[in-house]
């Protein structure tokens, strides 16, 4: 007799006398699946492998109904096939390999497309369905199988079978279906995990690939900022001013350069993920120092910086901040007739507690008197100074120092950035 799918297929469920509903060796199968399911709803949420998920799933699922094979058959829909994923009992080369016809003439197949659970505890006399030849290689005698559905559909079946003469009833069918359920709900987090992070992943990499590209665009201008002061060279003035805007944009270029490289090195020592739009403050202090005393050889430049992360926003007003300040110590600290071989100047950046303390300090000449930071400064360089500030929200004082100058900058931190 043809199958036909809106026919119910549960046969012999619980009229068989050998298993009284209510027997206690009945409540306490039923009880030690209860045990199970709860078990494996645990596990499905906390497990992060798909694969060990599911070949968990038929062991417990196995040891549920107390039964000497269990799968997990995935549908391709492209072959309109059924593919055993993970499973108990089979033959090694089973899994991952061995597939079922997922046809209304196979139990898996029936079970697949009409979503209703199927037991057939006679299947070498069955007119419903054939056996397919995984299970007639094995031996099988009787087979229970159910729907793993979820949101996005059908992912598969779940299937019991056994060698051994006995009857799967309907409280079988219950408890299989509650193991289907909650692995339907597990496939789908997991499902939605991998998309998230695959989309997470792109979204950095278009992050990274922007602060690539704004960095050599920013390296452009710097280049044109130096082949401009070239035609300078006999205007002092017109040439400072060139110079300081090209240090200043090279300071913003460092800013992403790292941006860019900290993610690239996340991904190649597989060093945990960078956070987009964050960046270490030690090897980005690093490089900036480096960039301004190769122009400056006669003198010593330090840096010393705790490890921070710091968002791009704060990273690059302190940066055009350490620029300025260094750069000025450079110019004004040391005239060369009273150092002839030129002076140490030191940066340091230290987080306490939520505010971040960066230092710029020389043993110069000190500040000229009257020398003060704000809008009404006539340089152009305080005046800088004054609105990064600002834009940090934060604090700049000038702690009296006997030899030189010194800044002691205090920015508060957002929370969440540590
Ligand atoms: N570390 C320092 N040591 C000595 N003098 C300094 C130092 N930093 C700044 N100054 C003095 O402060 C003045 C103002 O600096 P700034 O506003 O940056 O102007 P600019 O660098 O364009 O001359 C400088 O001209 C210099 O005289
Ligand atoms: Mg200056």
């Amino acid at each position: 007799m043809p199958a036909r799918p809106d026919e119910p297929r549960i046969e012999e469920a619980t009229e068989d006398a050998s298993v009284a509903p209510h027997s206690p060796a009945d409540f306490e199968a039923r009880l030690r699946q209860q045990v199970i399911l709860s078990e494996f709803g645990v596990e499905a949420l906390r497990g992060k492998d798909f694969n060990l998920l599911l070949q968990r799933a038929t062991e417990l699922c196995a040891e549920g109904m107390r039964a000497e094979y269990c799968k997990a058959l995935e549908y391709l829909r492209g072959e309109d096939t059924l593919l055993v994923r993970a499973g108990v009992g089979w033959k090694p080369e089973v899994i991952g390999h061995a597939t079922v016809g997922a046809d209304l003439a196979s139990p898996a197949g029936f079970a697949l497309k009409t979503g209703r659970p199927v037991i057939s505890n006679h299947l070498a006399d069955e007119t419903r369905f054939r056996t397919p030849q995984l299970m007639a290689d094995h031996g099988i005698r009787r087979a229970i199988n159910v729907l793993i559905e979820n949101r996005d559909g059908a992912f598969g079946v779940l299937e019991v079978d056994d060698s051994r003469e006995g009857k799967f009833d309907e409280a079988d069918i219950a408890f299989m279906q509650g193991f289907a359920n909650l692995l339907g709900s597990a496939i789908e987090r997991h499902r939605t995990e991998e998309l998230l992070r695959a989309s997470l992943a792109r979204q950095d990499l278009l992050a990274r690939e922007m602060s690539h590209r704004v960095k050599n665009s920013l390296a452009i201008v710097a280049s044109l900022l130096t082949l401009q002061a070239r035609s300078a060279e006999g205007e002092p003035a017109v040439l400072a001013a060139l110079q300081d805007a090209r240090s200043r944009v090279e300071a913003i270029a460092t800013v992403h350069d790292q941006l860019w490289r900290q993610g690239d090195l996340a991904e190649k020592d597989g060093a945990g993920e960078a956070v987009p739009g964050e960046i270490d403050l030690a090897p980005f202090l690093d490089k900036l120092v480096l960039n301004l005393a190769s122009g400056a050889p006669t003198h010593r430049l330090t840096c010393a910086a705790d490890p921070q992360k710091l968002s791009a926003d704060l990273a690059i007003p302190i940066g055009l901040l350490i620029n300025e300040l260094v750069t000025n110590a450079l110019k004004y600290a040391y005239p060369l007739a009273r150092f002839p071989s030129g002076g140490e100047i030191r940066v340091r950046a230290e987080r306490k507690n939520a505010t971040l303390v960066v230092e710029v300090a020389d043993d110069g000449i000190g500040l000229p008197e009257g020398f003060e930071i704000g809008r009404s400064s006539k340089s152009l360089g305080t005046r800088v100074i004054a609105s990064l500030v600002r834009q940090l929200g934060g604090t700049l004082t000038l702690p009296p120092k006997e030899h030189g100058a010194q800044f002691h900058l205090a920015v508060p931190l957002e929370k969440g950035i540590g």
